[in-house]
């Protein structure tokens, strides 16, 4: 590994080449929104839909999503230029820009967003591929901007997954439960994680639930089958 593979510009350069190049992905590829919020907005149907946080927000899929369910404004940070850009000509096409934003910022740097002023933030298979250190800054920026009685919903790869036991056997990560795996010349990262230790990261929230999902997932020319957590968190009051 000649290249750092923890360093952030490394993970930049990665996601760039998805959205550029690979199209391996296949929230690269889609704009039907993530089931995981579809059965939040389905299951919990939240009355209050004033302000919404798309973590990580990709081509601008869900962002796009809660606009058109109602929420008066999605904020949706991103840090591939060339996705943040895609995602605007979108509202732009939806006539759906003056409600929905879109920022090219790392999610690992404080947001600018005041506290408790957020009904909904979304976590849509991103956390798995922050360092540590970004993880870290997103769990204080989530538990921070959430309103009480706001909602964090999360979608990600879950530590008991077979696929990601026989990764992390293979190329160990810099931390517990993650794996490195190869793709062309180049080293992903990811991190899976335990129920406990998802509710560990976010202290000032409470658990309202987390599902087991198996999918089989299509990427890099193959097909994984993998263990999801879908996970709904709340700011008590
Ligand atoms: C698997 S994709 C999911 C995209 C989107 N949430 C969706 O469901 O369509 C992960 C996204 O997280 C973005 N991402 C990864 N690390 C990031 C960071 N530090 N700051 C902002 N975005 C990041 C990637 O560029 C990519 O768009």
């Amino acid at each position: 590994m000649e290249k750092d593979p923890d360093n952030k510009d490394y993970h930049l350069q990665i996601w760039e080449k998805e959205y550029n190049q690979r199209k391996n992905l296949p929230s690269t590829k889609t704009d039907f929104p993530s089931r995981a919020l579809r059965n939040f907005l389905e299951e919990i149907d939240p009355q209050n839909r004033e302000i919404a946080v798309d973590i990580g927000s990709g081509n601008g899929r869900n962002s796009i999503y809660l606009a058109q369910q109602g929420y008066k404004s999605v904020i949706g940070y991103e840090f591939v230029e060339n996705a943040v850009n895609l995602a605007i000509q979108k509202t732009k096409d939806l006539e759906l820009d003056s409600r929905v934003k879109f920022y090219n910022q790392s999610v690992g740097e404080n947001l600018e967003i005041a506290d408790n002023s957020v009904d909904l933030v979304i976590d849509m298979m991103v956390m798995h591929s922050l360092t540590k250190e970004e993880r870290e800054v997103l769990t204080r920026t989530v538990q921070r901007i959430l309103n009480t009685g706001g909602y964090f919903v999360f979608y990600t790869i879950a530590a008991e997954s077979e696929a990601a036991k026989d990764l992390m056997q293979k190329n160990v990560g810099p931390e517990e439960n993650s794996y490195r795996f190869k793709v062309e010349d180049d080293w992903i990262t990811e991190k899976a994680f335990t129920k406990d230790e998802l509710i560990s990261m976010f202290p000032q929230l409470k658990m309202v639930k987390i599902e087991d999902r198996e999918e089989f997932t299509p990427a890099f020319g193959d097909v994984y089958k993998r263990l999801y957590y879908y996970g709904v968190f709340r700011k008590p009051n």
